[in-house]
């Protein structure tokens, strides 16, 4: 059964104002319980990591799920100190569409409306991943049903049905997500399930359909390992390999995102990590941290105690090399935590031991990553050069 938000109790009337008109044939905002009750001063403080951030000009973010928006307590945390959030799943393919021609919005409505009434900005996620598809579409292109051509108007229609329904509401899209192997040397997956049916040419495609749909919104390549993280920096020089060239070929590509999942077993350089921001810059991209966190081992998935007691000063210290890295270069516009809990981590259901990867506790305590968070911006404050202006929706 669908929940629906807590915060969207009698506050339907205001469910137009929140969303443009979409495609026809979707379901009314109003009936998707869209509207949310604007929250008493959000954001005030001025010790928050988004009041900290705002300072520079830096958006300071979380992925949110609906249990988020949900609970009143976790709700309070989401609406005060970021200032960006990004749907963890809501918007992806296999939530919006769960059967051809007949989509839900309702996750991806909340948080639009949760972001509007807390003045928070929304980076969309994610267009064309090969992940989280819905079970019509991957079945029908297993058995035949839906040939290549058939799969490519499929994913116009998707594209242009979801951008087009959030016009104006989206200040970042993440078009197109993860696509280059791990390996070295690096490069596109050609494996990839949109690669092999298509070929690669659909990434910039897709972009265009994208730019068509909403012309104000930033769109943005996303992935992971890209800013230094696999040691050889091999992912990191294929990406910038391929951006280079998609922009010579007038790719409306604005902005490449560094999702930042680490993990304390591994290594981790900062300096690589801004060297990688700062050459993605180079290029006249505007930069994003997308999904930050950093995992370790635990004790259990319910407490997630660090079972290496060095493991509670690195955590922090990663995270903090990232925003750091971040701060120091001005193309970086936002700074985003992948779930703001270890209490709703992806982690632990990912990563058998790990958890621990967020800046508040299971119970939703700030942790010390909270506090060097924290004290980064602060001293950012002072020192750290303002953001790139950017087009806002
Ligand atoms: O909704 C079903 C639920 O009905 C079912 O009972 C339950 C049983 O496992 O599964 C639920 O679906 C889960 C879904 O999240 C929603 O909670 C899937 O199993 C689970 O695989 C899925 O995980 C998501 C993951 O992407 C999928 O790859 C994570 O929440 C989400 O945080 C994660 O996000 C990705 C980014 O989009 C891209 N970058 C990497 C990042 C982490 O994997």
């Amino acid at each position: 059964m669908r929940r629906r938000s807590l915060l969207a109790m009698g506050a339907a009337g205001g469910a137009a104002a929140v969303l443009g008109t979409g495609a026809s044939a979707l379901a009314s905002p109003a009936a998707a319980g869209l509207a949310v009750r604007p929250s008493a001063n959000p954001g005030t403080s001025p010790t928050s990591l988004r009041a900290l951030a705002a300072k520079i000009g830096l958006r300071f973010g979380t992925a949110l799920i609906p249990q988020d928006i949900e609970t009143p307590a976790w709700a309070a945390i989401a609406a005060s100190q970021f200032s960006v959030v990004t749907p963890g799943n809501g918007m992806k393919w296999q939530i919006v569409e769960p059967t051809q021609g007949v989509y839900d919005w309702s996750q991806a409505d909340q948080l639009v409306a949760f972001a509007r009434a807390n003045g928070q900005l929304v980076r969309g996620h994610t267009l064309l991943w090969h992940n989280q598809l819905p079970t019509w579409l991957t079945t029908g292109v297993a058995n035949g049903t839906i040939t290549n051509a058939q799969l490519k108007q499929l994913l116009h229609n998707h594209i242009q049905v979801e951008v087009s329904r959030y016009r104006g509401r989206i200040w970042q899209w993440d078009v197109a997500n993860e696509f280059f192997l791990d390996a070295n040397p690096s490069g596109i997956d050609p494996n990839n399930f949109w690669i092999s049916h298509l070929g690669p040419d659909i990434i910039p495609q897709a972009f265009r359909w994208a730019h068509a749909a909403d012309p104000g919104a930033l769109l943005f390549y996303n992935d992971y390992n890209i800013t230094g993280e696999d040691g050889t920096n091999a992912k990191s020089d294929a990406v910038y390999a391929w951006l280079k060239q998609m922009l010579s070929e007038g790719v409306p590509i604005m902005g490449v995102g560094s999702q930042g999942h680490l993990d304390t077993q591994y290594g981790f350089s900062p300096q690589l990590f801004q060297q990688d921001l700062e050459r993605y810059a180079s290029l006249g991209l505007k930069v994003a941290i997308t999904e930050a966190d950093v995992r370790t081992f635990v004790n259990n998935a319910t407490d997630q105690v660090p079972t290496d007691h060095l493991a509670v000063f690195a955590q922090p210290y990663e995270f903090s090399g990232m925003l750091k890295a971040a701060l120091a270069v001005p193309q970086v516009i936002s700074f985003t935590i992948w779930g703001f809990t270890d209490a709703d981590s992806w982690v632990p259901g990912t990563f058998a031991g790990e958890g621990y990867a967020t800046i508040y506790d299971v119970n939703q305590q700030p942790k010390p990553a909270y506090y060097e968070l924290q004290a980064d911006l602060e001293l950012g404050a002072f020192g750290a050069p303002r953001r790139v202006p950017t087009p806002m929706p």
